[in-house]
């Protein structure tokens, strides 16, 4: 039997990344929106694509606007991608409260019907909407995983191939903690073909690299003029969705639910994981540098003001 996935959400982000998984055949796909109508088309068109891609997975779009998510039940992976985005001059923490409400009503219903998935939750402002999906969702926190250190990874590499001229394919980058501006590109694990960054640039372009990460999603807000950022986010999203489903046991930069690991505890904050069928199957602890660690910390309590406010902490 295919393996079923909701995407809660029909905007950019949402289809986009159901349709990726429909178009890789990766599992079944409920895609649902409180939009009456535009759901229901985008799944049909996208289940309509499959003949050409050579693709059986089934896709169904539903509006939850009647409050009957039971076209969800049973899914393995539910990515969370619902709520307002940004707009330009507005950082991703102004969604904190609007988000919450909206995240906090779904979750609650997908849990009822999926009470075994692993949730995947795409909303900004990251770190404390997939807090919010932890206490809301009573999953164990193996479960319940934030997506921001892929999207932020693949920013880096990105700049970092341009900079170098190099094939993306010998990029890895690094990005840890919340997915906000204090956010931490770490070069010394940024490597070209294995050899680390600091070998092979100087500061001042590493330096303009890990500004221009850090200000990645600002950057497509700003020239999209309206709405936020959407390949990249759902290409970032079904990189996890694949590994939980595929059980690929792959390392990842996932906001988790931290007890004591790199000092943080009780906050969902960016760090390496393993992903696999259980969802986070090992949190990997590397070592940081004097300097990298305070920067981690103080991302942490950017993250924990958040959720300080949500009355989470
Ligand atoms: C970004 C927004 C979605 O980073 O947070 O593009």
């Amino acid at each position: 039997m295919r393996k079923k996935v909701t995407v809660v959400g029909g905007g950019f982000v949402g289809s986009t990344a159901a349709q990726r998984i429909v178009d890789r055949e990766l599992a079944d796909v409920v895609l649902t929106d409180i939009l009456d109508g535009p759901p229901a088309g985008k799944g049909l068109d996208m289940l309509e694509s499959g003949p050409i891609t050579r693709s059986d997975s089934q896709a169904l779009g539903i509006s939850t606007v009647n409050g009957d998510y039971s076209a969800t039940a049973n899914s393995d992976v539910v990515v969370v991608t619902c709520g307002f985005p940004r707009k330009p001059g507005m950082s991703r923490d102004d969604l904190l409260k609007a988000n919450y409400d909206v995240v906090k009503g779904v979750v609650e219903q997908i849990v009822k019907h999926s009470p075994n998935c692993v949730l995947v939750v795409v909303t900004n402002p990251l770190d404390a909407m997939a807090q919010t999906a932890f206490k809301v969702s009573k999953f164990p926190k193996n479960r319940v995983i934030g997506m921001a250190g892929v999207l932020d990874s693949a920013r880096m590499s990105a700049f970092v191939a341009m900079e170098c001229k190099v094939s993306v394919e010998n990029v890895h980058s690094f990005v840890l903690g919340g997915h906000g501006d204090d956010m931490v590109p770490l070069p010394r694990y940024s490597t070209v073909a294995g050899i680390p960054l600091p070998d092979l640039l100087p500061k001042e372009r590493i330096d303009a690299i890990v500004e221009r990460t850090r200000k990645g999603g600002a950057e497509i807000v700003n020239l999209l003029k309206t709405g936020s950022a959407y390949y990249a986010p759902s290409a970032a999203a079904v990189e996890m969705v694949e590994a939980i489903l595929k059980d690929k046991q792959k390392i990842l930069p996932c906001a988790v639910y931290l007890e004591g690991e790199y000092g943080i505890k009780g906050l969902f904050v960016g760090v390496p994981v393993k992903l696999g069928v259980k969802g986070v199957e090992e949190i990997i602890q590397i070592k940081l540098t004097p300097e990298e660690n305070a920067a981690l910390q103080k991302s942490a309590n950017s993250v924990k003001e958040l959720v300080t406010v949500l009355g989470l902490w």
